[in-house]
């Protein structure tokens, strides 16, 4: 690999997208959130209203994703396009997350979504967050590292995302979400969140966000 990749995979709701997005600052680099776009990928097939079943017809459709990241001026905040229209929000709901982790488990969709996320390693470097960004996508990356939490910390965390954003959420129904999602995502045949064999493992249940930086931040400049 010619420049430097960062991987930081783990299950829903650890915190991977916060993380990796500091490191990426801290570094300079650019950054992948993988998980946007399996997400877009899911809208993108929903708004069809295609036969999920139609690995062809699913095939054409990660192929041919118009899908465009942009900074907005002045903040770090990502705003997604899809056909030409902002989703970033729609993009970040549980039903969405549920429909991508869905079609993830399709063995066709990750071939045809591979290259354009290999895509995204070019200089000076790139942080990777998702589920098998050290194991497959990445599989030759520098620093790897894969973040854990308890299930009811992983539910907590999303809990107070949500209140932060004027939602409200019922812990017992996140809890129950995040364990189904980790669930499909870890026991299926293509590609399941699992550590890479040469990652730096975290378990953030008793971290705070920066304290997982410092540790991740750690790794990289060693
Ligand atoms: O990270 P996220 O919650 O945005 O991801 C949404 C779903 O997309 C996740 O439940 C499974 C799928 N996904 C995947 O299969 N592989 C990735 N590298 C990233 C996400």
């Amino acid at each position: 690999m010619s420049v430097p990749v960062l991987t930081i995979d783990g299950p829903s709701g650890v915190g991977k997208g916060s993380v990796a997005r500091i490191i990426a600052q801290q570094q300079g680099w650019n950054l992948l959130d993988s998980g946007a776009i399996y997400r877009a990928f899911a809208l993108a097939v929903d708004s069809r209203a295609v036969d999920i079943a139609d690995e062809v017809v699913l095939v054409e459709i990660a192929t041919n994703l118009d899908l465009e990241f942009k900074t907005q001026e002045g903040s770090e905040l990502v705003s997604v396009y899809l056909d030409g229209k902002e989703v970033s929000s729609i993009l970040r709901t549980e039903k969405t997350g549920e429909m991508a982790s869905k079609i993830a488990a399709i063995g066709v969709v990750r071939s045809a979504l591979l290259k354009r996320q290999q895509d995204f390693a070019v200089a000076p470097g790139l942080v990777a967050d998702g589920r098998d960004m050290g194991t497959v996508v990445f599989k030759e990356a520098e620093f790897k590292v894969y973040l854990s939490a308890s299930s009811d910390a992983r539910a907590n965390r999303r809990l107070k995302q949500l209140q932060a954003q004027g939602h409200e959420g019922i812990i017992s129904q996140i809890l129950a979400e995040v364990e189904a999602r980790d669930a499909r995502d870890s026991s299926r045949k293509h590609s399941p969140l699992k550590p890479a064999k040469d990652a730096l493992i975290i378990d953030t249940t008793e971290l705070s966000l920066m304290e997982v930086v410092a540790q991740v931040s750690e790794l990289v400049k060693a």
